[in-house]
């Protein structure tokens, strides 16, 4: 259980970020976001499409210090994981040469552990052009936990996966993640993850981006059935309707960005 007066993993502060058009012509990107990260917590990011969440993600890992205003405390001082859409495995690497850069000191038990875990024993010695798609995101998310992460970033972590497949890693990683304590601050476009996992999502405005809404939920994760699941959607269109934002797509299964908007 987490203390109410801890202090934050993470104030994000950002001002502004803009990148600088080919014309001369800047384009605003955020104004304003600011938001903390509780220890232990999961938060969800959810926006329009190109309102700023990856940039977001990007200045809050440290990728892209060409911003005004602050993450503190200075993410290097922090274990970070993360997982983007797309894989970011080193091509020339095998599945367990890839993890072991990131986790050096792994022992051989927990790499053993988390081979298994993820479906990927008979796959350690394969580069990552071998693997299915699938594969190598597991590879990915293995990689990103190995390093026993203060904080797991998961950037459309779950898209072109079918269905049951996405099921299956979602709980794994948000099992391992709450087993450990481990905050996660994750972007979907897929409701149904958002409520299923999160915390807390904060609706983003589109661009420049800064947070519109705050949605809260509380209720432990064996409480989240179906009736349950269709309650807060109820609520979630409710809260969106009221920033004036199109409601978000219902289809809520589909791991694919569909909606040119969402
Ligand atoms: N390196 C860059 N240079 C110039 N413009 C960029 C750059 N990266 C992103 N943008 C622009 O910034 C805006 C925000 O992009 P970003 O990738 O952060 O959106 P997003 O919210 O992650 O969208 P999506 O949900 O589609 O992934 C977009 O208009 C994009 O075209
Ligand atoms: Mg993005």
């Amino acid at each position: 259980m987490r203390d109410a007066g801890e202090p934050p993993l993470l104030e994000i502060n950002i001002a502004s970020k803009r990148y600088r058009g080919a014309g001369r012509v800047d384009l605003d990107v955020i104004k304003d976001l600011r938001f903390s990260l509780a220890q232990g917590s999961v938060t969800c990011l959810l926006g329009p499409s190109g309102c700023g969440k990856t940039t977001a993600l990007r200045i809050i890992l440290g990728l892209d210090r060409k911003f005004e205003g602050a993450v503190t405390p200075p993410v290097d001082s922090l274990k970070l994981g993360v997982v983007f859409q797309d894989p970011r495995l080193l091509p020339w690497r095998t599945v367990e040469e890839n993890i072991r850069l990131a986790a050096p000191s792994m022992s051989p038990s927990g790499l053993e552990d988390i081979l298994q875990s993820l479906g990927l024993s008979d796959w350690r010695a394969h580069r990552p052009g071998e693997l299915s798609v699938g594969m190598a995101r597991r590879a990915a998310v293995a990689r990103a936990l190995s390093v026993e992460p203060d904080l797991l970033v998961l950037d459309e972590a779950f898209v072109s996966l079918d269905e049951r497949g996405a099921s299956v890693l979602r709980q794994y990683v948000f099992g391992v993640a709450r087993a450990r304590g481990t905050a996660i601050l994750m972007v979907t476009h897929n409701i149904d993850e958002a409520l299923r996992h999160s915390d807390r999502i904060l609706v983003l405005a589109p661009r420049p981006t800064h947070v519109l809404e705050s949605f809260e939920l509380a209720a432990p994760l064996v409480a989240r059935d179906a009736t349950w699941m269709e309650t807060q959607r109820r609520r979630f269109e409710q809260v969106v309707g009221a920033t004036g934002l199109p409601q978000p797509p219902r289809a809520i299964a589909s791991n694919h960005a569909t909606d040119p908007f969402w």
